[in-house]
């Protein structure tokens, strides 16, 4: 009896994310430690700083993780500049992810408005930027992060003047990133590759 092995070449392509980001106080590279950990196990990651990232190999990644703290309502300036410097109809998605000090936006009333004039600026340069640049945004992902003093300081002196809601704000805040954040993060990052 004669037994012929046919041989199918499988090729597997794995896919390739990068994970950039800036951070000051670390709040924005906890999120960003935490998708990388869950990229990882879908493919190849590489996590790198916004500053170290060579801009002319962008085009081998399949999806690209950009991330930074909100500064005056807006990503942070590392983090424009970023992507302000990225090519035109690429070959890669995006989704972004940033931390804030203010309220999350999830409810229509007092919280969101402040939510809307401190942060609000931060998914709308993801979303021009995207639209621009004809990039495909497949999300993006934000937390509460913890003030360093001076922005403590601010906050105290200019947004939340009342003593009863500073008292409940504060122990709150420095928690953030916390478990949950991080549990979100990580599932967020399932997320947005399942749309791949
Ligand atoms: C210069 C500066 C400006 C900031 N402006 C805002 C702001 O407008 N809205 C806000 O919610 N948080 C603001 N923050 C707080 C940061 O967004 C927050 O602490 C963030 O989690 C810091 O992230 P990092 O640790 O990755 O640097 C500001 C922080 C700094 C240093």
């Amino acid at each position: 009896m004669t037994i012929e092995f046919i041989t199918a070449q499988v090729s597997l392509e794995l896919m390739k994310s990068l994970v950039t980001y800036f951070t000051q106080t670390n709040n924005t590279k906890m999120i960003a430690d935490a998708i990388f950990e869950t990229l990882s196990v879908q493919g190849e990651a590489i996590i790198d700083t916004v500053r170290r990232v060579d801009f002319e190999s962008l085009n081998k990644y399949d999806l690209l993780f950009v991330g930074g703290p909100c500064h005056d309502s807006d990503l942070a300036p590392p983090v424009k500049g970023f992507l302000e410097k990225l090519p035109d109809s690429p070959k890669f998605k995006l989704a972004g992810f940033f931390t804030h000090s203010t309220y999350m936006r999830d409810s229509d009333g007092r919280n969101g408005a402040l939510y809307d004039k401190w942060a609000g600026l931060c998914h709308v340069t993801f979303e021009n930027t995207c639209k621009n640049k004809n990039i495909e945004l497949l999300g993006y992902f934000n937390c509460m992060g913890k003030a360093s003093p001076p922005i403590e300081g601010f906050i105290r002196q200019e947004i939340i003047t009342d003593d009863d809601e500073w008292n409940e704000y504060l122990p709150a805040l420095r928690k953030h990133p916390d478990s949950n954040d991080i549990e979100n993060a990580k599932k967020f990052a399932l997320e947005i590759t399942e749309k791949l």
